[in-house]
């Protein structure tokens, strides 16, 4: 493995530091015959966010990815792998811009990227647009998989709608009638409370208010006064990284975590966990994940992540790491040979992954069919208390593919 140093978006990335050597390269046409593209090191461009709200989660996904790519003895489909780093920021506007350097100028085989949908959905633009190969890692933007889909974009997280529409029942079936929403407006938070909130009517519940800040403020207060003066049953939310960490918290010192009980999707508390502290005891969320999944896949990851990087290992490093494992699984049927578009697509579509989050397998669209689990905050872990849905498969309305 080797790496192109991490720029700002928009300036000079370093072109090439791979193990074939700069030099051999350069007096090559890239691709002149599938032997010598097979010769030359695998360009990933890893698009994430490494500042801002979702930083953290940005990390753990490369963290994830490197792993597993790692466990493969540093190679995909049996080449060595150059990096291309870039950070998104997540933001929206520069998307386009920086995905088109990776494709245009970078020349990367393949884009893992990225965490926020806005940006992703960008992304997908370009890929479809070019034809790269596109594997996004955490962004849930129903559209990625719905009317955007396409054959060389692939998910291995989730839909926006899958993680939050179990929810609705749980919810419902536990006796709650009335509920008030909370989340970021963007894509995201629009889909996952739209999801939640078709479950939750449709069994019975009420919405009785939908609360929203922009993206990714976070002065929670005025909002959380209003919360307050309605006076709910519960309150469901979607918040993440470091704006998820300050709304529990914020929730929690306002004093109604005990008369209005707070539920989430389950990026609530992955990854935020340990900032949130007491704060987070006793959330409920709803997620394709609990850290005490006890699968040996997950007991292994979780394990090795620990090793690699002496931290505890999240949904978004599972993304990350399951991401490597299906380009494996692609680039493996091929011989490397990321030219074999088609044979490496349909390997990756008929995937099965023991994925530490349990089995993973892909719908027509690309989008994983996986199970969603109710978890609960205690000890300072997201654990598992029950299987909220199994093999839970998004719609993909609108998906041509399907
Ligand atoms: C998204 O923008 O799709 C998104 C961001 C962070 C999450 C989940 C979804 O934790």
């Amino acid at each position: 493995m080797s790496d192109s140093r991490i720029l700002p978006p928009l300036s000079r990335r370093a072109l090439l530091t791979g193990a074939a050597g700069a030099a051999t390269l350069a007096t090559l046409p890239r691709f002149a015959t599938p032997a010598i593209a097979q010769a030359a090191p695998l360009r990933v461009g890893l698009m994430l966010p490494y500042t801002g709200t979702y930083a953290k989660l940005g990390q753990f996904i490369d963290d994830g990815f490197r792993l597993r790519v790692e466990q493969l003895g540093g190679k995909l489909g049996g080449r060595d792998v150059t990096f291309v780093q870039v950070d998104d920021e997540s933001k929206p506007e520069t998307a386009t811009d920086n995905m088109n350097r990776l494709v245009g100028r970078d020349k990367v085989d393949v884009v893992i990227g990225t965490v926020h949908s806005g940006v992703a959905m960008a992304m997908v633009k370009v890929a479809r647009d070019s034809g790269t190969m596109l594997i996004i890692p955490n962004a849930g933007a129903n559209d990625a998989t719905g009317p955007a889909c396409a054959p060389n974009i692939f998910r291995t997280s989730f839909s926006n709608w899958q993680t939050t529409f179990p929810m609705g029942k749980v919810m419902a079936d536990a006796g709650i009638k009335n509920v008030a929403t909370i989340t970021w407006k963007y894509t995201a938070g629009a889909e996952m409370i739209g999801a939640f909130s078709e479950n939750f009517t449709k069994n019975g519940g009420k919405i009785v208010e939908d609360l929203t800040l922009p993206f990714p403020q976070v002065e929670f207060q005025a909002l959380i006064t209003r919360i307050a003066q309605l006076k709910p049953d519960a309150v469901f939310s979607f918040f993440a990284g470091g704006g998820a960490v300050k709304f529990v918290k914020d929730y929690a010192a306002a004093g109604l975590g005990k008369s209005i009980p707070l539920y989430g999707a389950g990026f609530l508390t992955d990854g935020t966990i340990e900032a949130q502290g007491e704060a987070a005891n006793g959330l409920k969320t709803t997620l394709h994940y609990a850290d005490n999944l006890d699968n040996p896949a997950n007991v292994a990851f979780l394990k090795a992540f620990k090793a690699k990087t002496q931290k505890d290992g999240d949904i978004y490093a599972v993304q990350g790491f399951d991401a490597a494992s299906l380009l494996e699984i692609g680039l493996g049927a091929v011989k490397g040979d990321a030219g074999a578009r088609d044979a490496m697509i349909k390997a990756m579509a008929a995937a099965k992954i023991d994925s530490p989050r349990g089995p993973l397998s892909f719908n027509k669209a690309h989008n994983p069919i996986q199970n969603i689990y109710l978890r609960e905050v205690r000890n300072g872990r997201n654990e598992l208390v029950s299987i909220a849905q199994s093999a839970v498969d998004d719609p993909a309305r609108g998906c041509r593919m399907t």
